[in-house]
């Protein structure tokens, strides 16, 4: 199974990759998380994306593309992936064609979640996400059991620097000028499948799963 996971920031597609991951077995390979553990590990790459980060700016497509092409040739993604945050440019969505054909694989689906801008800032502002494993949680959506700790790790969990509202806003403008325009681009190759995230969780990844 190879999934593209594609919509606007803070539809869910982190959490129901999560979920995925967990139902198909598959890695979750999200190239937000990756940039984040490399800011916080400080490397050079990793300094460098924060930055285009805390603004809401994409990563340049050279910096996201290398890092890529090395997570998919890891062996546990042999058997399939799920791309959560990534393609999000044209140029990105080319690459991963090419590497595909020498990989002899192909995209399986690509699933968009749609939702509306004020979900999208609610769902963003109550965000809280552990600075240790990752996990995603939200005040009110899915409230960790203790304030402020992760339920899985212990971790403490934190507003992420990009989910201020100017920078969320930022954000949905690139997503609607760079990213969006791969919804028509897939459409073209027919593998778009549209879901509904307003929903809650359970919901959405089981009308994700009748879907698939
Ligand atoms: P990235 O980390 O990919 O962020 P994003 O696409 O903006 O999306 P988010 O992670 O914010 O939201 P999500 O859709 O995963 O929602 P979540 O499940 O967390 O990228 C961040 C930055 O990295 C980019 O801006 C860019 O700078 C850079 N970058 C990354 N990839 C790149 C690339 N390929 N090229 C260039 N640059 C790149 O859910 C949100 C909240 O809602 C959570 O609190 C959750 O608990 C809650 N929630 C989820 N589902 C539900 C539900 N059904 N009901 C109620 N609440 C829910
Ligand atoms: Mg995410």
């Amino acid at each position: 199974m190879r999934l593209v996971m594609l919509g606007p920031p803070g539809s869910g597609k982190g959490t129901q990759s999560a979920m995925l991951q967990e139902h198909f077995g598959i890695p979750q390979v999200s190239t937000g998380d990756m940039f984040r553990h490399a800011a916080a590990a400080g490397t050079t790459m990793g300094k460098e994306a924060e930055s285009y980060m805390n603004s809401g700016k994409l990563v340049p497509d050279e910096l996201v593309i290398g890092m890529v092409q090395e997570r998919l040739k890891q062996p546990d993604a042999r058997r399939g992936f799920l791309l959560d945050g990534f393609p999000r440019t044209k140029r990105q969505a080319e690459m991963l064609s090419e590497l595909l054909t020498e990989m002899r694989a192909e995209l399986d689906r690509v699933i968009l979640i749609t939702l509306t801008c004020e979900e999208i800032i609610s769902r963003l502002g109550g965000r809280r996400t552990c600075n240790s494993c990752g996990a995603v949680f939200h005040v009110q959506n899915r409230p960790p059991a203790n304030d402020n700790t992760c339920d899985f790790c212990g971790g403490e969990l934190r507003q992420r620097a990009d989910d201020t509202e100017e920078t969320v806003r930022q954000r949905m403008r690139v997503y609607e000028e760079s990213t969006a325009p791969l919804i028509e681009y897939y459409r073209e190759r027919g593998l778009v499948t549209e879901v509904d995230g307003a929903a809650p969780l359970q919901k959405v990844f089981d009308r994700i799963i009748r879907a698939l």
